[in-house]
């Protein structure tokens, strides 16, 4: 099927972030390049400490202060975020770009009744906030009296109707671009199952663009359309999730894939050797060499740029070397 023209709602072009800490500096981001266009689901996976939520907080503006963009630039439905105010970029958020943190409860004021919380987002965009509005917005993310539920504390609903509140919240100014950060990791299985099929209800009925954050492939294979993989602050591969899974191109990809438990089939897991690279330090080579079974002597000395094949960007000299055949082989990583 040929796609109509859709229009780019975000672009990170050389996205360096650091934070200040007592061990030095961490260089937790070091030239992230992403594009999601208008409709499209783009999964972020990596292992925890690779990246990921520093460089959806930096798109939000929402790095603490001891976090800093040193270099990059991001466009979020056009507009250069870090040349807007404080106060335009308030209304960024939540008018344009919403995010969706891991933890509902930590996002939600214990103290104050969802119907207060909700309204208090929407009066800060400018929004109209009757009670009727209120009520239609938890219909829309299927939470079941939402009447009753206005008058409800947080700690009154389970962690997937907090969740769901928090994505009624984030959908109330209709924002463009969705940003979810490990949005169900804190979720039981079968909720998580419920609150991912709300968000792509909402990304096809909407055409909301979605960058989902997840350290879970196996998540991202269902519900992306793209995904970018991070490894030590950069993106190591790139490109269409059935392409990338069916035949994943650098050793790291692999490795996550190699770590998807498959037990129906009786296939062995095998984990990724060694730790994730320490983001205080600075690497040579490849931040992946140490750990990776494909290396070659040079590895260690080369950096290794991120180059486009076909649909995909890879960021390994040996990718076109490397067969791949142990773990993805009779799989069907079908979308759906
Ligand atoms: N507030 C912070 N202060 C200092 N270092 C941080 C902070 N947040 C994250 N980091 C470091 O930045 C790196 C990337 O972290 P993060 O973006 O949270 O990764 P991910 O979301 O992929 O797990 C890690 O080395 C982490 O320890
Ligand atoms: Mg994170």
């Amino acid at each position: 099927m040929v796609r109509a023209h859709k229009e780019e709602v975000l672009s990170v072009e050389g996205l360096e972030v650091v934070y200040k800490t007592e061990r030095g500096p961490v260089r937790a981001v070091r030239g992230v390049d992403l594009s999601v266009r208008e409709g499209e689901i783009l999964g972020l996976v990596g292992e925890s400490g690779c990246g990921k939520s520093a460089t959806l907080l930096s798109i939000m503006g929402l790095l603490p202060p001891t976090g800093r963009i040193v270099a990059g630039k991001i466009r979020v439905g056009g507009v250069d975020v870090m040349a807007l105010s404080k106060k335009e970029l308030r209304s960024l958020r939540g008018n344009t770009v919403a995010m969706v943190f891991q933890d509902p409860m930590s996002s939600l004021n214990p103290a104050h009744k969802i119907g207060a919380q909700m309204r208090e987002a929407l009066e800060v965009h400018g929004q109209p906030y009757s009670k009727d509005i209120l009520v239609r917005l938890l219909q829309e993310v299927g939470i079941p009296s939402p009447e009753t539920v206005l008058g409800y504390y947080p700690h009154q609903l389970s962690g997937g109707m907090q969740q769901r509140v928090m994505i009624a919240i984030a959908l109330s100014c209709r924002p463009r671009l969705i940003l979810a950060d490990e949005p169900t990791t804190a979720l039981d299985v079968t909720i998580e199952a419920q609150i991912l099929d709300l968000l792509r209800q909402i990304n096809r009925e909407r055409g909301t663009a979605i960058v989902l954050v997840t350290h879970n492939l196996a998540v991202a294979s269902q519900f992306c359309d793209r995904i970018a993989v991070m490894y030590a602050g950069q993106i190591v591969e790139e490109g269409n999730v059935n392409e990338v899974l069916s035949n994943p191109l650098h050793p790291y990809t692999q490795g996550l894939i190699g770590c998807i438990p498959r037990f129906q089939k009786g296939v062995p897991l095998t984990p990724i050797p060694g730790q994730v690279a320490d983001l205080s330090e600075d690497f040579v080579g490849c931040a992946f060499y140490p750990r990776c079974r494909k290396r070659d002597a040079s590895c260690a000395t080369s950096p290794q740029e991120l180059v486009h094949t076909g649909t995909r960007r890879v960021r390994c000299h040996r990718y076109g070397y490397v067969e791949y055949t142990e773990t993805v082989a009779g799989q069907d990583w079908g979308n759906e």
